[in-house]
């Protein structure tokens, strides 16, 4: 039997740091309100120049160093993304070029926040079925360019970068299971309306940023991502207090919160970047991971729950033996 392991994490967050006290002088907000309601303090934003495969990039070099390989040794590479720098090529294409990798598939993957554990999901299932051997796994945003920035529920929120891993072939688990979900009869409370073939609905050009009803979102994110963690754990039979860490994906302080009192968990056991990043939807995960292995928390050995919620509305888990 072959499983898959994380052989390496990557990062990439854009230079531009954007305070909650700068978000004072643009919209009707305090920095005290944006910190106590979801846990943010300053979030990124990408320069004009750069689009998300340029972020993603730049995370892929990093993981790939990190893993040891070379370009010439991907055959697999996949983005979640809801923010392509265009229609087509897709960004695992453009990605694809970048890094001077040939050949092998590369597309990109909507799922919304839960865009790279879906990513993670796929590339996991080639390596284990023997269709790959070296894969590329990337979150990677630029939601800066799909918010209202007059728009105070929404913009304080979100925030751009990139996060990676390599995935490779082992003996031993590595990813022991990934849990997938969507339920698009919630669609409405939160998605961005710009499209390239509906028919648009009266008002949606005028408005084309992302919509959310954040208080509906936030209710259903609790109960769901509850109940993926004890699927996650269930499906593996294990005990609540077998996870080394919790890392989720960073949208609102008090979700998480909710979740790692799920797990039993203290906080000091969660990975928390929201603080710095924002809501980087995609991105948000491999970001998180890549922090928690740089700085040493995460070890080789260490059993970790992934986890994400967001437009579609999608959720995913992942659990993970580093
Ligand atoms: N500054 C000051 N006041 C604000 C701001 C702001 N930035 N934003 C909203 N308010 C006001 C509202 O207008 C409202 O005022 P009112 O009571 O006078 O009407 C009040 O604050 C409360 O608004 P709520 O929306 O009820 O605030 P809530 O406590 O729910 O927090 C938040 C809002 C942070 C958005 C929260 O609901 C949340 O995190 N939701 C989940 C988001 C999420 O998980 N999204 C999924 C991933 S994103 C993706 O997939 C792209």
């Amino acid at each position: 039997m072959t499983y898959s392991r994380i052989a390496g994490t990557g990062r990439y967050l854009p230079e531009r740091v954007l305070t909650n006290r700068e978000l004072e002088t643009m919209v009707d907000t305090t920095e005290e309100w944006i910190r106590t309601r979801t846990g943010i303090e300053r979030r990124h934003v990408a320069a004009d120049t750069q689009g998300t495969s340029d972020l993603a990039e730049q995370a892929a070099r990093q993981a790939m160093e990190a893993a040891g390989v070379t370009a010439a040794d991907i055959d697999f590479l996949v983005v979640g993304t809801t923010t392509p720098d265009l229609v087509f090529p897709n960004v695992g294409c453009l990605v694809q070029r970048r890094l001077g990798i040939h050949g092998c598939p590369a597309f990109s993957l909507e799922a919304a926040c839960s865009g790279f554990i879906y990513a993670l999901s796929m590339a996991d299932r080639f390596i284990a079925s023997g269709s790959a051997r070296c894969a590329l796994v990337i979150g990677a945003e630029t939601l800066s360019r799909i918010v209202d920035w007059n728009d105070r529920a929404t913009c304080v929120l979100f925030g751009d970068g990139a996060g990676a891993v390599v995935l490779k072939p082992a003996d031993e688990p590595g990813i022991l299971s990934c849990h997938l979900g969507a339920d698009g009869h919630y669609g409405d409370l939160l998605y961005h309306p710009y499209g390239t073939s509906r028919p648009q609905r009266p008002g949606d050009l005028e408005r084309p940023y992302v919509q959310m009803k954040g208080n509906e979102v936030f209710k259903v994110a609790v109960k769901t991502l509850e109940g993926i963690v004890d699927e996650t754990l269930a499906a593996n039979h294990l005990e609540r207090s077998a996870i080394n860490w919790l890392i989720p994906h960073q949208a609102n302080i008090r979700i998480i919160q909710a979740t790692a009192k799920r797990l039993d968990m203290p906080m000091e056991r969660v990975v928390l970047t929201l603080q710095d990043h924002g809501n980087t939807s995609a991105a948000s995960v491999p970001m998180a991971l890549d922090v928690a292995v740089r700085d040493g928390r995460v070890k080789r050995g260490d059993l970790l729950l992934l986890e994400a919620f967001g437009g579609g509305l999608t959720w995913g888990s992942a659990l993970v033996r580093f």
